[in-house]
């Protein structure tokens, strides 16, 4: 089967923050193993783990979410600055009712910003907090001169005023963020933005509404119709459960059937279904798609390990999370004209996470290895084909530096798969292939064995004559790059 790429016509632009990260006060998320203080024997810059940032310095996380989720409506930012002896312990009422004692607060979030260098995504409280508070956090963080809150961060130590490029009014707002309905919630969202200061009017801080849960078509139509034109993007959450059921058992991390390997890709594939309707419904009020869909929470969730805290989300992460993410991260590059942003959940310990860490060792999970050599798609152009794909097979091409990168997955327990693909314009040498795959469908790293899957080269690949030929194994994802 051949498939002729397009390569002379320039598609929309990949935004990199569709490579966007997540974290939250949750479980082992935070601390322990992004942030362990100064005094942490683990070696540390500034309290931040060196291991896991240098780890995740290589992916060029270009924007990391926080301080959640569910914990960002039950945050009161106040509680996270000055002195750490005087910040006040709370619950962590959402995730295992632990105590939080605030040692990681913003200032600590703009030092883990700093040495990743990421760009701010905060979510502001609106669940349990007021417009004040928001009002003043913006003050705090942003103005550079004189005020009541930019006098308070100078006396914390932080003389310059940071950069907050993306800030999200509420958190699954129609949930565990208030339970709102979506006209009260839009109705409370042009109230908070209204009062979102603007101290730096040539670099606005962009506002995120909190959009639907999964296929609630609903919540997007109605705050789309009455708030659309307050916003810049509106987010959409939705997790890939194996066995769709949140109620008894999500599934397994490992050890699952062959039938929970492909009902994962089923559901995986199902976001395409789902940022093309919200996105049908978006074109009815925003025609020029001035307003980005922004998915900054998805990811596969599973039963936790066995013998964790059921509230701190602890899973392992094997090459069928590299398959599902593949074909996420695919289907947003196709909607590159209106996913902006996407933030997977979560970065460290949680959910679908690129690193797992148990006291001072740490270890980078397959999807890591995944945002490693997916690296090459961040904001190059999108370049679309004629001619279809096996359903088992999922693929993205695009351009950058004058460089082709086709990745493909394919996603078939036990057939390889022959694919030729050639070109619009010439392009007849080979730079870079490489491949993750298994030897077994649950094939993960262990703190023992921390190697079993990562990114190696890949020599099932040659060029002739303008004409790419592929031999695409069985469970793998590879990644070509042509000149
Ligand atoms: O990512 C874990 C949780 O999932 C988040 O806190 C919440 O927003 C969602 O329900």
């Amino acid at each position: 089967m051949t498939i002729k790429l397009l390569t002379d016509q320039k598609g929309p632009k990949i935004s990199k923050y569709i490579y966007g990260q997540f974290s939250e006060h949750l479980g082992r998320g935070i601390y322990g193993s992004i942030y362990v203080g100064e005094n942490s024997k683990i070696p540390n810059v500034n309290g931040m783990r060196k291991d896991v940032v240098d780890a995740l310095k290589a992916i060029h996380v270009p924007v990391l979410r926080w301080p959640g989720g569910l914990f960002a409506d039950t945050y009161h930012w106040q509680q996270g600055i000055g002195p750490k002896d005087q910040r006040k312990k709370i619950v962590n009422t959402n995730w295992g009712s632990v105590t939080e004692d605030n040692s990681f607060g913003t200032h600590e979030y703009f030092e883990l910003l700093r040495q990743l260098g990421a760009d701010a995504y905060i979510n502001a409280n609106i669940g349990s907090g007021t417009v004040q508070e928001m009002s003043e956090w913006i003050e705090y963080m942003t103005m550079s001169g004189e005020s009541p809150m930019s006098n308070l961060r100078r006396q914390n130590g932080q003389k310059e005023p940071w950069k907050v490029k993306f800030f999200g009014i509420g958190n699954e707002s129609w949930g565990g963020g208030g339970n709102m309905r979506p006209e009260y919630y839009a109705d409370v969202y042009r109230q908070y933005q209204t009062f979102l200061p603007q101290y730096n009017p040539d670099d606005p801080i962009y506002k995120v509404a909190c959009g639907p849960n999964e296929d609630d078509y609903h919540w997007t139509d109605v705050v789309m119709k009455n708030a659309g034109q307050f916003l810049d993007g509106i987010s959409l959450h939705y997790y890939t459960l194996p066995t769709g059921d949140w109620e008894h058992s999500k599934g397994s991390a490992t050890g699952f059937t062959k039938d929970l390997w492909y009902s994962t890709m089923n559901k995986a594939q199902f976001m395409d279904r789902l940022v093309t309707k919200h996105s049908a419904i978006m074109d009815q009020y925003d025609p020029q798609k001035k307003v980005d869909l922004i998915v900054d929470e998805w990811g596969t969730w599973y039963d936790v390990e066995k013998g964790t805290n059921p509230g701190f989300l602890y899973q392992q992460n094997t090459i069928r999370d590299v398959l599902s993410a593949a074909i996420t991260l695919n289907v947003f590059h196709k909607h590159a004209d209106r996913v902006h942003m996407a933030n997977i959940a979560q970065m460290v310990n949680v959910l679908q996470a690129m690193i797992l860490t148990k006291d001072d060792q740490m270890l980078k999970t397959p999807t890591y290895y995944l945002f490693d050599m997916y690296q090459k798609h961040m904001d190059a152009d999108l370049v679309e084909a004629e001619g279809t794909l096996p359903d088992h097979i999922t693929y993205t091409a695009s351009q950058k530096d004058g460089q082709l990168t086709i990745s493909l997955g394919n996603y078939d327990l036990s057939q390889d798969q022959d694919l030729d693909f050639t070109f619009a314009s010439p392009l007849n040498k080979i730079t870079e292939a490489s491949i993750i795959t298994g030897e077994t469908m649950d094939a993960h790293n262990t703190f023992d064995n921390p190697n079993a899957v990562t990114l190696q080269d890949f020599q099932g690949a040659t060029v002739n004559d303008g004409k790419l030929q592929v031999k695409l194994p069985a469970k793998s994802v590879v990644s070509i790059t042509l000149k």
